[in-house]
């Protein structure tokens, strides 16, 4: 148990190094079409924009899944059981994270994990303050990437993944499967995980989510030409591009690009690239899964669903995931 004020929490840091962040963006522009990789999005700024599209009236995920567990948080928690030892991958300031922790009985303790230092510091600490009972071991790093599961005061009986959000869309299919494989490794055999999926639906609601009339997805894909700007000394003129969320139905996935209204050559990271008018780059993709094929790639991964909670409109689902 932690008492510590919670400015003092103590966050372990695996921040991607400068170097691969350069690295990772040269490559995926010199790929065609042209690729970013969507974490990088989550900047500090980045990290507020995502928080201001979940309050989007035509982002329906958050608060879909934000009525899924504040009816269903119980029997989520009945299914996590005592002394479980709660990884939340992705930590956001979270209404979700702490529904989930207040259903849950006496959990041994709640590891967050954020690729965003100052958001996890931030989130980590409010959480530490409602729950003053609860050890909160927040981790600085590229979920993807491994990291050292840190050891709780309290020994744990089992152990689960929290992933809410549908950031699993965020994943390449194949990606996916690997991520979700790399989970059932961190929780070994019998471990669990509770995962925000989000559902296929019709096409207008879904592109009307990531086209959102205030422009704050828009803003949130700019966020990252901005980044580069500042810290790859990247010299983009960002009125030279302009956002479009496009649904791709043969991927299952709403695609994000940033769309060059002209043919230009920008500069990143001491390396040219050339872009063709109305040349598009693909920030970002979102899955949008039937239930069975989800249940096809948790299968894929060594994961059995074992419950499966759904709001009214079918639109979300939050999965109940054991590993074989
Ligand atoms: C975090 N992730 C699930 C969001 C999504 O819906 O793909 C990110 C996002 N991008 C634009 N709007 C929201």
């Amino acid at each position: 148990m932690t008492t510590e004020p919670s400015s003092m929490l103590d966050v372990q840091d695996f921040e991607p190094a400068e170097a691969v962040f350069r690295r990772e963006v040269i490559e995926g522009l010199r790929q065609s079409p042209k690729t970013l990789p969507c974490k990088y999005m989550y900047d500090e700024r980045g990290s507020q924009l995502f928080d201001d599209i979940c309050e989007l009236p035509e982002y329906y995920p958050t608060r879909t899944e934000l009525s899924i567990m504040r009816e269903h948080a119980d029997e989520m928690a009945d299914a996590l059981g005592e002394n479980c030892l709660l990884i939340e991958y992705g930590s956001g300031s979270s209404i979700k994270t702490r529904l989930l922790l207040e259903a849950m009985k006496d959990p041994a303790a709640y590891v967050p994990l954020d690729i965003s230092r100052e958001h996890l510091a931030k989130s980590a600490a409010k959480l530490s303050k409602l729950f003053p009972g609860l050890q909160v071991m927040p981790i600085c790093a590229d979920y993807t990437a491994d990291f050292e599961l840190p050891q709780p005061d309290k020994p744990a009986e089992n152990t689960a993944v929290y992933f809410p959000g549908s950031t699993i869309g965020n994943f390449l299919r194949g990606e996916a499967i690997e991520f979700l494989r790399h989970i059932a490794e961190v929780v070994g055999s019998g471990g669990e995980l509770l995962i925000g999926v989000d559902i296929k639906k019709d096409i207008p609601t879904m592109e009307a989510a990531y086209n959102d009339a205030a422009g704050v997805t828009a803003a949130f894909n700019f966020n990252l030409l901005k980044r580069f700007n500042r810290e790859l000394d990247a010299d983009i003129d960002l009125d030279s591009f302009r956002f479009r969320a496009i649904w791709n139905e043969q991927e299952s996935r709403i695609e994000s690009h940033l769309i060059s209204n002209i043919e230009q050559t920008i500069h990143i990271g001491g390396e040219a690239v050339h872009f063709d008018k109305d040349e598009r780059v693909r920030t970002e993709c979102s899955y949008k899964y039937a239930l069975d094929d989800f249940a096809s790639i948790a299968d894929q991964a060594g994961f059995d669903v074992r419950k499966v909670w759904m709001d009214d409109n079918n639109l979300f689902s939050v999965q109940y995931l054991v590993a074989r």
